[in-house]
């Protein structure tokens, strides 16, 4: 049976518990009823659990998850005149406090909710009330992948980050012809699209994991186009400017695998961080040298969050040109899609070979 009640974080507990639904009142002026129709686990939804800290709404108990979503308008309240009843809608996930001086991602933490991660409900609702301006809408031929716009759009970010920093010192034409090469490190679901992110602009793409060759994620990674690597020595470059990369795009959040990927990072290279540890634990490595390579071959090191509005049309764009280009092996990225209360494991645990686990509402 799909599920149709919220899952929640609770302050010092690991385990996601799921709680009575939160019904909201009918919209009102501007607003808009949205329910939810699939919704993704994330990496941060681990994390918060783990943290035995949710950052809850004033003043209640828990925090409702969910923030990669699908949804459906149910209902429009008097002026919200941009979406329909019926249609299929992805929400973003940040929103400004007050008003703001930067665009929504550049705030600093403070001046922002996150649905479902901090201050403010998620999606796992399953009725909630938004308003049209933090809702995309999408085709419904798209309706099966759609779920995965937020976390595209993470990765979209991390590459017209790196692209407008680039151009920003190297003029407008920089990474045109040739595009450049790119590394992505990890193989969790963001690690995946950042390659469709990259793959999508015409650059050539190496994905580095730990998993052997003749597995499913490493076989996939290939169908989109990239080079498989998954032993260390690989990154090692006899030649840094021929063999190496212009973008590395380091979607593990290893300190240990970042260095072995900015020793492989070309002059003038970008190296964007778009992973890290919620607890970073001291270790010791040779930062030093990354100083040393980032001087000498002027590296710059962006560290990037949340999404733009801009990468959220880049995303759609992107899933809808993926689609129609390699439909299959786009929905393949969702190695589980789970019904009831079997949502909750996957609250807590990662499958071996899973990359995005989706909670069907419907
Ligand atoms: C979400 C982002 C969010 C970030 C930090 C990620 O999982 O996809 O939208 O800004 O977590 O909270």
């Amino acid at each position: 049976m799909p599920l149709s009640h919220p899952i929640a974080a609770f302050p010092g507990s690991p385990q996601p518990r799921i709680v009575a639904p939160i019904d909201p009142p009918p919209p009102g002026h501007g607003e808009v009823l949205c329910r939810t129709l699939q919704l993704g686990v994330c990496g941060t939804d681990r994390e918060i659990l783990h943290s035995l800290r949710p950052v809850c709404p004033p003043g209640e108990e828990f925090l409702v998850l969910g923030h990669e979503c699908l949804a459906v308008v149910e209902e429009v309240g008097e002026g919200a005149s941009a979406v329909r009843p019926g249609d299929l809608v992805v929400p973003v996930v940040r929103r400004p406090r007050t008003e703001a001086k930067h665009r929504v991602d550049m705030l600093e933490f403070g001046q922002y909710t996150e649905r479902g991660i901090f201050f403010e409900h998620g999606f796992s609702l399953p009725l909630w009330l938004d308003r049209p301006e933090f809702l995309y809408r999408v085709e419904p031929r798209l309706s099966d992948v759609a779920v995965l716009a937020e976390p595209l759009a993470v990765s979209e970010k991390a590459v017209n980050e790196a692209f407008a920093v680039q151009r920003g010192r190297l003029g407008t034409q920089a990474w045109t012809d040739p595009p450049p090469r790119v590394l992505v490190t990890g193989m969790g679901p963001i690690g995946f699209t950042a390659v469709l992110a990259a793959a999508i602009r015409g650059c050539p793409v190496a994905m580095f994991g730990r998993d052997a060759h003749d597995t499913f994620r490493a076989k996939l990674a290939q169908r989109f186009g990239a080079k498989y690597l998954s032993d260390a020595a690989t990154l090692k470059c006899e030649n840094v400017e021929r063999d190496g990369y212009d973008l590395v795009l380091e979607c593990t959040g290893s300190d240990e695998v970042m260095l072995a990927a900015a020793a492989a990072l070309a002059s003038r290279g970008v190296m964007v961080w778009l992973g890290s540890s919620r607890v970073p634990a001291p270790s010791t490595h040779n930062v030093a040298r990354l100083m040393r390579d980032g001087v000498i071959r002027n590296h710059v090191h962006l560290g990037t969050v949340n999404a733009a509005p801009r990468d959220f049309v880049d995303a759609l764009a992107h899933l809808a040109a993926w689609h129609e280009r390699q439909g299959d092996d786009l929905a393949a990225l969702i190695t589980n899609r789970v019904y009831g209360e079997e949502a909750l494991w996957h609250y807590e645990h990662r499958q071996p070979q899973g990359i995005k686990t989706v909670v069907m509402y419907e």
